[in-house]
């Protein structure tokens, strides 16, 4: 029997529907590239200035956005031992150097202070900018103190994520990162079906799986039915307990003793940080659930005799958005 939906029908639906055009991509690195630009300006001209760099830290970054992107993240260096300790004094005190270093570029207040980050927005283009601090002590590999979503802060690098990141899209061209997002826009479908924000999969975590399951071999990447197929039947086999974790920056003997999550997918850069921290069982198993369900339907797709009874199998998976060619 042959399959109603193919691999085309799906790099053709994520080019039209998931990815963020290339274009669109440029002109918002441009912007972000001016942001760092004039930044290290600033500090060159101000020797002393408690800000010490910029770096591009999200999914712009690491091309893996998708077209319904509306943040970009932005970490911005600091000297921690000149920084304010309390949280929102940080933030007001970030907020004030950058409206130093921007004064001409952008309006003093297009520049504001947030819940765990101070937001910067780009009047025309509507540009919304998160600049999230990360308390620096000068490590050669970017390493410091980030301030994470939920405020607690993480010993991290930023930059060494864009490496890791860069490794698997070398290790796959085009593919592996098409996959991520074919994910990432499954997890953003769940996310608007489920309640009051009850669906948690958080993108670094799908990017994580995506390298695991491509460091291992454990699924193939160049055909996008296959490859989901192989993503949602691994989530449903291990039930996400099995450990995730890379030896880019560290070997396993340095991760944990005992198990430190209910799901523990751990940063490659620092093997005390896991990424699920706060996914908690009832987190886990809607997870499991949902990509049960869309390994059912894909199944189902699979025999589906019409080419319309494919396209609603697959909308179970990637929204109703999805009509095949
Ligand atoms: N728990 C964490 N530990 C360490 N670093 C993290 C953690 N969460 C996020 N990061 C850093 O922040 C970056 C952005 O990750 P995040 O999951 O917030 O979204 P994203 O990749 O920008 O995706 P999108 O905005 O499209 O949902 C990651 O690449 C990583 O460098
Ligand atoms: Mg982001």
């Amino acid at each position: 029997m042959t399959a109603k939906i193919t691999h085309d029908d799906l790099l053709g639906f994520a080019d039209r529907a998931v990815n963020l055009p290339r274009d669109v991509a440029t002109e918002k690195r441009k912007q972000i590239n001016t942001l760092r630009d004039r930044l290290s300006d600033h500090i060159a001209a101000n020797p002393g200035f408690s800000l010490v760099k910029m770096l591009h830290a999200g999914s712009v970054a690491k091309g893996t956005a998708l077209l319904t992107v509306n943040d970009f993240d932005v970490a911005v260096y600091v000297r921690r031992d000149e920084a304010p300790v309390e949280e929102a004094a940080l933030l007001d005190w970030i907020a004030e150097r950058l409206r130093a270093a921007y004064r001409g570029l952008i309006d003093p207040s297009q520049i504001e202070p947030g819940t765990h980050c101070v937001n910067v927005q780009f009047k025309g283009s509507g540009t919304e900018v998160d600049v999230v601090p990360v308390l620096y002590e000068g490590d050669a590999d970017d390493r410091g103190y980030l301030v994470a979503s939920d405020g607690t802060q993480l010993l991290t690098s930023v930059r060494l994520h864009l490496d890791f990141v860069r490794a698997r899209k070398n290790a796959c061209e085009h593919h592996w990162a098409q996959v991520v997002r074919l994910v990432k826009w499954w997890a953003r479908e769940q996310k608007i079906r489920a309640p009051d924000g009850a669906f948690r999969c958080k993108s670094f975590m799908v990017e994580l799986l995506c390298a695991h399951l491509l460091d291992r071999g454990l699924i193939v990447f160049d055909d996008y039915v296959t490859a989901l197929d192989g993503f949602f039947d691994y989530v449903v086999r291990t039930e996400l307990t099995e450990r995730v974790a890379f030896t880019d920056c560290y070997s396993f003997g340095e991760l944990p003793g005992g198990r430190i999550g209910e799901i523990e997918i751990f940063d490659p850069v620092n093997p005390t940080n896991n990424v699920a921290r706060g996914y908690d069982a009832a987190d886990r198993k809607r997870i499991v659930d949902a990509a049960s369900e869309a390994l059912d339907a894909i199944t189902e797709a699979r025999y589906a005799t019409t080419k319309a009874q494919a396209v609603e199998c697959w909308q179970v998976v990637l929204g109703d958005r999805f009509r095949g060619q």
